[in-house]
């Protein structure tokens, strides 16, 4: 099946072509540098971008992949969740498209689609669909910090998330506190190797809760009064480095900690992970060395396929066509607040 699969639920519209399992292209326009200047995503500016660039990046996947929209069997796009009127687009476009080609289209959920993005690896990228085992995920972005039973192919259950901030989000704003540009995760992640992970001691927020929820703000908070309390930190390079290493170890522990929790509990031997934040060099190497430890095989999404894409959107649709979801129906609308269940 030659599947054309659409993203624009929030700041990267993205386009990929998958067929039988293999991405043929994933283009993805990051609209990063934009709202940059912001501080944050602007919807009405991300709104305004996948509207200019969707075509260009659907044409450009096709190209890539070297098929004519015509040649194409069936269309995807994300359904939600994610910025309303960034969603609409890359739906309504992808579903006109299937109308116009009379092929099925099917919408998927985001977060679902995340679930699967560690699984597609090598050159040119496959989902490992035939290696798949019951895994503990955990899906880790600038809007999104949840932990999610895989139990089999396409069945899973959400075991819990983010009560208040995501872990990114936490990542972004103690790096808008010292003065790093917006996004501030990869920022505050190289400044943090060059840290000590113990001169703060800042909270484990819900570490020794017996749930798998997960609360960022509190510690967001107590980095800025500790900055209120000890000014002098703003003009000293290395207490900085210290402060972003004390930062990253605090959240990397709660998500490492947690996750190995649920693991353990729920008797499987794969942990998996996805999401921006996962592209954080301490989460890499604290998860890899917990699952060494504890006896899980650990697979992490390559790093371009961490952040929004459309190759996981059409990896997983066409894995739900082929399950016999679908397709959904030309009436079919968005769901901007889609929760995983
Ligand atoms: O998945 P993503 O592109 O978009 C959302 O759905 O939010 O994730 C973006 C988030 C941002 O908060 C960004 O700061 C964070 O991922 N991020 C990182 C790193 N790379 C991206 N956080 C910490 N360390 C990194 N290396
Ligand atoms: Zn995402």
């Amino acid at each position: 099946m030659r599947l054309l699969a659409i993203e624009t639920s929030c700041d990267e519209t993205s386009a990929a072509v998958v067929c039988d399992g293999a991405v043929l292209s994933n283009v993805v326009f990051s609209q990063i540098k934009l709202h940059a200047e912001y501080g944050g995503v602007v919807p009405e500016l991300a709104t305004r971008e996948h509207l200019r660039n969707l075509l260009p990046v659907a044409r450009a996947a096709l190209s890539e992949a070297d098929l004519r929209v015509d040649q194409i069997d069936a269309v995807a796009a994300t359904q939600g969740p994610g910025l309303p009127a960034a969603l609409m687009i890359g739906f309504k476009v992808a579903q006109s498209f299937a109308f116009a080609l009379r092929k099925p289209f099917l919408g998927v959920n985001h977060h679902e689609a995340h679930l699967y993005s560690p699984w597609i690896t090598g050159t040119p990228p496959r989902a490992g669909f035939a290696v798949f085992e019951p895994n503990i995920s955990l899906i880790v972005s600038g809007g999104h910090t949840m932990l999610v039973h895989v139990e089999g192919e396409l069945k899973h259950r959400v075991l819990g998330g983010t009560i208040d901030d995501a872990a990114g989000e936490c990542f972004d704003k103690v790096a808008k506190l010292i003065g790093l540009p917006y996004p501030g995760g990869p920022e505050l992640d190289k400044l943090a190797a060059q840290g000590n992970p113990r001169a703060f001691d800042f909270p484990r927020p819900l570490l020794n809760e017996a749930n798998d929820d997960f609360s960022f703000s509190g510690l967001k908070t107590s980095v800025r009064y500790f900055l209120r309390d000890h000014p002098h930190l703003l003009a000293d390079a290395q207490g900085l480095r210290d402060l972003c290493a004390s930062t990253q170890a605090a959240i990397v522990q709660v998500l490492v900690t947690k996750t190995m929790r649920a693991a353990k509990r729920l008797g499987v031997r794969c942990v998996t992970a996805s999401g921006g934040v996962t592209c954080n060099s301490g989460l890499r190497s604290e998860l890899a060395a917990a699952c060494a430890k504890h006896g899980f095989t650990l697979r992490l999404a390559e790093k371009s396929l961490c952040t929004d894409n459309a190759a996981m959107i059409g990896i997983l649709a066409e894995r739900k066509l082929l399950a016999g979801h679908g397709p959904a129906g030309s009436d079919a609308e968005v769901n901007v607040g889609w929760a995983l269940a």
